[in-house]
């Protein structure tokens, strides 16, 4: 590290799509001039990429920003930027809480980030910028945040979302969906594959509707295309709407190799009206027959979903009803949130809001009942060989694990079904795909001990 050269801390808060987007941050700050510093107290910059999707992730931006506003040892405060939905949301609204931030730079005003910082340096203040613009993602450099290797990264393929849930902040804060090339998107990855990175995950508020060359590619078609790049052993994406998810991409999850076995599809609720009052445009019944018509393809494919508990006028009538649903349909994973409501969205007027502990109190429930059926899908797996694509070392190896190989190196990896199974090996290194036979489930890892074969 040089000792010249101004630092800067880089905050992500969120979703997916906004690691990938401090990726591209980083990136226009080290052109600018910064090199990454991970002690925000050493910053002469201080940027945090904010998260509007509940109250919650809110708070905890202004909370992170609000740690800036007196003046350092050093006798001056770093600049204080915020980035992101937050920032494409409140606008001015933030100096109301935040006096001393510098900028405030909205999901689309990446391609003028460098323009504002060397204002910022040149004195001036309180910038802010939530102009929309035509294409937020081509032609930026992209840093990777961590200093390791990284085997698996993520490529947004759209952006926006034009679906307008009732209850979500997205449409507003994110703006018009739009497809990025095909060709732009292949460059990038197979740019990452030459770095040694080994899985891709590609990114979208719904990319069963990705559309790109002016309609003319569209989803399982670019499943093809990323499919054929060199170096590239996995392919993942997210997030898939239940509405739009077509035979089409069911055959390419079946019939693309590089294609995990594994399909996030959020449902939301189980009820038929809430469902409807959400604004998600299918019903139980609907839901139900994508995923048999997927498990009738893939038969051993891994499912997760998003749910929300507490939609306002949820009654428990309707609660049951999810968690039937979670019975009936048996996810590998689940996340859950209690309802948050959100400026800008229809639900947030709905006159019938739930109480806050009701809401804790169903998402409670929710998570134990959905806690058994993850463990027991777990367990499923043991006595199973499984292929894992090796990310790094354990971070905190369990006990018996310990003792039994305290000599060994502990590593973990993903399996194809996206299960994180931790084993002891002093030959496997990061990105290579390892062969292990499960011996341990627990509720949220595996381990697995590797085949004589490997
Ligand atoms: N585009 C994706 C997910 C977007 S946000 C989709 O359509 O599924 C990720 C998750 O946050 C959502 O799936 C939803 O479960 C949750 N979420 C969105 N808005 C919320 C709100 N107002 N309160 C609580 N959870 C919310
Ligand atoms: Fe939000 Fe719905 Fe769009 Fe997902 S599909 S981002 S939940 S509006
Ligand atoms: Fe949050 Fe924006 Fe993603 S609101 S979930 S960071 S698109």
């Amino acid at each position: 590290m040089s000792q010249d050269k101004p630092k800067a801390y880089v905050n992500t808060i969120g979703c997916q799509m906004n690691v990938y987007d401090s990726q591209i941050l980083a990136g226009l700050l080290q052109n600018a001039g910064y090199e990454q510093t991970h002690d925000p107290d050493l910053a002469d910059l201080v940027l945090c990429n904010t998260c509007a999707i509940r109250h919650k992730a809110q708070e905890k931006a202004y909370s992170f920003l609000g740690r800036f506003a007196g003046t350092r040892i050093k006798g001056k405060r770093p600049l204080t930027i915020m980035a992101g939905c937050v920032a494409q949301k409140e606008k001015e609204k933030a100096f109301v809480r935040l006096p001393h931030l510098d900028l405030v730079l909205g999901t689309q005003a990446f391609g003028r980030f460098e323009t504002h910082i060397k204002a910022l340096v040149a004195g001036e203040t309180r910038i802010v910028d939530t102009e929309p613009s035509e294409n937020i993602f081509e032609g930026f450099p992209k840093h990777a945040m961590a200093e390791k290797i990284q085997v698996s990264r993520f490529v947004t393929i759209m952006q926006g979302c034009e679906n307008f849930c009732t209850y979500c902040v997205v449409p507003y804060v994110r703006g018009k969906e739009k497809s990025r090339n095909p060709s732009a998107i292949v460059e990038e990855i197979e740019g990452l594959a030459k770095s040694g990175v080994r899985e891709i995950t590609l990114l979208g508020q719904n990319v069963n509707s990705y559309a790109g060359n002016n309609g003319q590619v569209c989803f399982p078609d670019l499943l093809h295309l990323v499919s054929r790049v060199e170096g590239i052993e996995r392919i993942r994406f997210a997030t898939s709407h239940p509405k739009d998810l077509s035979a089409d991409l069911i055959e390419a999850i079946k019939d693309v190799d590089k294609v995990c076995n594994h399909l996030h599809l959020p449902v939301q609720s189980g009820s038929n009206d809430i469902l409807k009052r959400m604004n998600r445009k299918y019903d139980r019944e609907t839901y139900f027959t994508r995923i048999s018509a997927l498990r009738q393809a893939c038969p051993d494919i891994a499912l997760s979903t998003d749910i929300i508990v507490g939609f306002p006028g949820e009654t428990r009538f309707d609660f049951e009803q999810t968690m039937n649903l979670l019975e009936t349909v048996e996810f590998d994973a689940v996340f859950a949130f209690a309802y948050s409501a959100r400026s800008f969205t229809p639900a947030a007027k709905f006159s019938n809001q739930l109480d806050e502990q009701i809401k804790r109190d169903r998402l409670n429930e929710l998570l134990d009942f959905q806690e058994k059926i993850t463990e027991e899908k777990n367990k499923a797996f043991v006595g199973k060989k499984v292929t894992v694509l090796v990310e790094g070392d354990s971070p905190k190896p369990r006990d018996g694990f310990v003792k039994k190989n305290k000599n060994t190196r502990q590593m973990f990896g993903r399996s194809d079904a996206n299960k994180i199974v931790h084993f002891a090996s002093d030959q496997a290194g990061i990105g290579d795909l390892v062969t292990l036979e499960i011996i341990n489930a627990y509720p949220h890892s595996l381990w697995g001990e590797v085949c004589e074969s490997d």
